[in-house]
């Protein structure tokens, strides 16, 4: 029989499974083609519809639970997270075999110095749609980019680039749950920690 491929991911400790997670978590900010760069993100709509859309991970803080995205504040998940703030952010790493379930209470935020500090950090190139004037999900008589037509073609200065603020806005999710499974060719593992006010509670569960 072959021997089996060593594991990426710690099988039989949980303290070693939730540091190898957010190791990766914080890896996954910095890196643009880690597959937990861009996870699903999920809310609830007015009418109970689940709506699941893929979001670029802009941070993570370990110490605090908390997960940070980018968003325009007129988007449809704003409205939805106004009246239901929790959400729900899915990873999957393929090559690991490593699934993430994070949920939690989120937040959407337009002013105050973690939006200034965010928005201070993106390129032009990534404020630009921000600077769209009609709000995303608008109805368009055909097809159409959004954005004004004199960047359509090309990245806005940083001057031209200050038009979007105003639309910018930061969603924070403070986690109060962190499901992993992890499929291994020896056995899967899943296990969860549940947050409280004492921190992470972990416990082992059947795949
Ligand atoms: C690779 C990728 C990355 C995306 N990143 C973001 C993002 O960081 N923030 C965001 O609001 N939308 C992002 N989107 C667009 C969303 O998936 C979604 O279409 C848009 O936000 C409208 O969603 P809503 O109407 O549910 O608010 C991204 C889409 C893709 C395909």
């Amino acid at each position: 029989m072959a021997a089996a491929p060593p594991s990426l991911f710690p099988l039989d400790d949980l303290a070693e499974a939730q540091a190898a997670l957010w190791a990766r978590l914080a890896r996954a900010v910095r890196d643009r083609r880690s597959p937990w760069h861009t996870p699903a993100v999920a809310t609830v709509a007015a009418d109970g519809v689940p709506k699941a859309r893929v979001m670029v991970l802009r941070a993570v803080d370990q110490v605090r639970g908390c997960f940070r995205l980018h968003t325009d504040r007129r988007a449809g998940k704003v409205a939805e997270l106004a009246a239901t703030p929790r959400a729900a952010l899915l990873f999957y790493d393929a090559g690991a075999r490593l699934q993430l379930r994070v949920e939690g209470r989120a937040r959407i935020e337009t002013e105050g110095a973690e939006v200034d500090s965010a928005w201070a950090a993106s390129r032009p190139f990534s404020r630009r749609c921000y600077t769209a004037p009609q709000a995303p999900g608008t109805e368009s008589p055909g097809p159409a980019s959004g954005l004004p037509p004199h960047l359509e073609t090309r990245e806005p200065t940083l001057a031209e680039s200050e038009a979007g603020r105003g639309n910018f806005a930061i969603l924070l999710l403070e986690a109060e749950r962190l499901e992993f499974l992890h499929l291994a060719f020896t056995g899967h593992r899943r296990g969860v920690f549940l947050r409280d006010e004492t921190g992470w509670e972990g416990r082992w569960l059947i795949p």
